[in-house]
């Protein structure tokens, strides 16, 4: 080659390294997929073999667990967001708490429900008052013991400006017991262009060494709401005796006359949160574990007197579902341990409650209950396949956006999927079970050889059974798959939790964050940004019938592998050209001296 056409090619190439097309290609290394390039071709990653499956639960004296205040001071404070952000819930424990024979429960009017709060650190220029309760476990059995509550306090803030801080204190002033000052800020106005800072979302949380890390890595992220999907304290992995938590509660104890509970690990549990509660709001949803039965056939006591949700705020009247706003983003939790089906009451909630969703105020919808309807481990396989046959329609006409689940103790993501038909219109469901509960992990796929559950597996401990095998597709006829479903696009079992940051009203972040990675790497276990179409799904909202949002042109229908292939296709050529480029720049030193 001639000196000559040297020159000409480093012009081109250098031209092109700093033309537009030139940075993109240096920066699409770095792209974070978005739901627009779905559905992706499912990936697993099977669970790292150096790490233990799961661990002990934290011991009754572990510093995390134990009182640390004295009675009547306030401990175990927690915040719930009520239905709108002018308001906001604030709950917390006075007095001590009795296990044992002849239980007597408090007097529940002993110690006032106050809340002393303002917006500057020191000054409360307001006090509100509110309810106490208590409640028992009672267990009519030869050698069970009994439990009765401290006194549980429930106060709700009215009148709070939007955005702000505010300091306050709880407890009974007249006793001279009120806690330290804690401080919230409150949400953004619902509106399109106002949203919270970051939202965590986990499940199956437990009281582990393995849930202490989750929690630790949450709160660093620093979240301004907490989604709490069910499964909470796991108090029922033990004897009314206390002792030692089991993994498996009937291995553990094939004798016990009923699945027994040790609830002081419920005010373990409370303390453990306060530190992240006591700062931000948690709303939680029943799951499984807290069905907690006992004597006269009543169960869910310990979570219906523990947890304030804003249930009256929302029309709902019911504890086990509820909605609320936090800036642009409309939440509803549902109760898969209640009546789902479309004649009952939480059904005919849902129907109003999403009838009066205004998506130019609240264009996200996010939707979570506890058990994924979606879902390709063996752990749950179709569990609550009837819950999804009675209501997923409804979501869907309604354009929910995202669902997030936990029960399985494992991350999955999902493509977007309507009754089990990929379409763009669909919500992107997420289980997040993956808190670090004392069950441990969920290793098993439903697809792996051998590891197709047995349609006697899986049966709810709620509602009915559904299992159905599939009418098209490539499981046709089949209960399970012969490998990863094409509705699955991401699974791996590790414990962790999700952060969701929402952009504006149509992007959101999601993030996926591992207990295994380390923080401040940037590192993530998995990270998509989730796209609404808007003008493509909500033109009939509420039509009964499906819009035609299957996905048509299957270019990149397997797009994940496609699109990771794209990036590091870039990233080669890029190198070419710089390759190319010292070479030839070398070329120039050359003949510049030899010209
Ligand atoms: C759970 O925590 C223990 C240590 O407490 C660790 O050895 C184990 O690997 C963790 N398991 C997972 C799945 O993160
Ligand atoms: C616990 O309460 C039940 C129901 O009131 C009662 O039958 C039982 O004897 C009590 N157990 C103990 C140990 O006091
Ligand atoms: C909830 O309670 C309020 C006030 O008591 C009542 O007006 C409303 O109809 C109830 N809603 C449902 C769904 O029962
Ligand atoms: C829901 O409907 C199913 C089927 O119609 C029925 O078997 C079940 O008992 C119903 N559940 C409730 C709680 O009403
Ligand atoms: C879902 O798919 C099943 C099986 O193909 C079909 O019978 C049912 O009508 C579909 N449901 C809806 C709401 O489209
Ligand atoms: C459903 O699938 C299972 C195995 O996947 C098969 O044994 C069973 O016969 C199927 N049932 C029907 C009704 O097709
Ligand atoms: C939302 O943010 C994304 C990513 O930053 C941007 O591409 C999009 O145009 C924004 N949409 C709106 C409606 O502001
Ligand atoms: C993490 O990412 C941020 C923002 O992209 C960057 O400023 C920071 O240097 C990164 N940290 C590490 C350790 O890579
Ligand atoms: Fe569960």
């Amino acid at each position: 080659m001639t000196c000559a056409k040297h020159r000409i090619a480093a012009l081109f190439l250098l031209l092109f390294f700093f033309s537009p097309a030139g940075m993109v290609a240096a920066k699409d290394k770095d792209r974070i997929p978005t739901t627009l390039d779905g559905p992706f071709r499912p990936a697993t990653r099977r669970f790292d073999p150096s790490l233990r499956r799961g661990s002990d639960d934290l011991p009754m004296n572990d510093p995390r667990l134990a009182k640390k205040v004295r009675s009547p001071f306030p401990e175990q404070i927690a915040l719930a967001a009520s239905y709108s952000p002018t308001s906001m819930w604030v709950s917390w424990v006075t007095g001590d708490a009795q296990i044992g024979k002849n239980v007597t429960p408090m007097d529940p009017s002993t110690v006032a429900s106050e809340v002393w709060y303002g917006e500057e650190s020191g000054k409360y220029s307001f006090v509100k008052r509110g309810t106490a309760t208590v409640y028992s476990q009672l267990y009519p059995f030869e050698g069970l013991l009994n439990y009765t509550s401290a006194i549980i306090h429930h106060v709700r803030l009215e009148g709070l400006k939007l955005g702000k801080r505010y300091y306050y204190k709880c407890g009974d002033s007249s006793l001279k017991a009120l806690s330290k000052e804690h401080t919230f800020e409150t949400f953004p106005s619902s509106s399109p262009n106002m949203y919270p800072r970051r939202i965590a979302v986990v499940g199956d949380l437990g009281l582990t060494g393995n849930t202490t890390t989750t929690i630790d890595h949450l709160s660093q992220n620093n979240p301004s709401i907490f989604l709490m999907v069910g499964d909470l304290s796991y108090a029922n992995q033990y004897l009314t005796t206390g002792g030692k938590g089991a993994p498996c509660f009937s291995c553990a104890f094939p004798d016990a006359p009923i699945r027994e509970t040790y609830q002081p690990r419920w005010d373990g549990w409370g303390r453990f949160m306060e530190p992240l509660t006591s700062k931000i709001p948690m709303m939680v949803i029943e799951g499984n574990h807290e069905i907690e039965p006992q004597v006269g056939g009543m169960s869910f006591k310990s979570y219906l007197a523990r947890f304030a949700v804003p249930s009256e705020e929302c029309g709902s009247n019911s504890s086990f579902y509820y909605s609320f706003n936090a800036g642009g983003v409309h939440f509803i939790m549902l109760g898969a341990y209640v009546d789902y089906n479309q004649s009952g009451a939480q059904y005919a909630w849902l129907k109003a409650d999403l009838h009066q969703v205004d998506r130019q105020v609240t264009p996200w919808l996010v939707a979570a209950w506890h058990p994924p309807w979606y879902n390709s481990y063996s752990s749950h396989y179709q569990e609550f396949e009837c819950m999804r046959q009675e209501m997923e329609a409804l979501l869907y006409q309604h354009g929910v956006d995202i669902v997030f689940s936990g029960h399985v103790h494992a991350y999955e993501r999902m493509n977007r999927v309507f009754n089990y038909t990929l379409d763009r219109c669909g919500p992107v469901y997420i289980t997040v079970g993956d808190g670090g509960n004392i069950e441990q992990i969920d290793i098993d796929h439903a697809d792996d050889p051998g590891k197709c559950p047995s349609k006697s597996a899986n049966i709810p401990e709620f509602g009915g059974v559904c299992h159905l095998n599939f009418s098209s597709g490539p499981a046709k006829g089949k209960f399970c798959w012969e490998q990863q479903p094409e509705w699955s696009a991401f699974r791996e079992s590790s414990f962790g939790h999700g952060i969701l940051e929402v952009i504006n009203s149509t992007y959101a972040l999601w993030t996926w964050h591992r207990n295994q990675d380390i923080y401040g790497e940037n590192s993530s276990g998995d990270q998509i940004y989730i796209v609404r179409q808007p003008e493509l799904c909500l033109m009939n909202i509420g039509d009964v019938t499906p819009r035609t949002c299957s996905y048509s042109s299957p270019q990149c229908s397997s797009s994940n592998q496609c699109a990771s292939q794209g990036v590091q296709y870039i990233y080669l050529f890029s190198l070419l050209i710089i390759g190319s480029l010292c070479v030839i720049l070398g070329e120039l030193w050359k003949t510049m001296f030899f010209w």
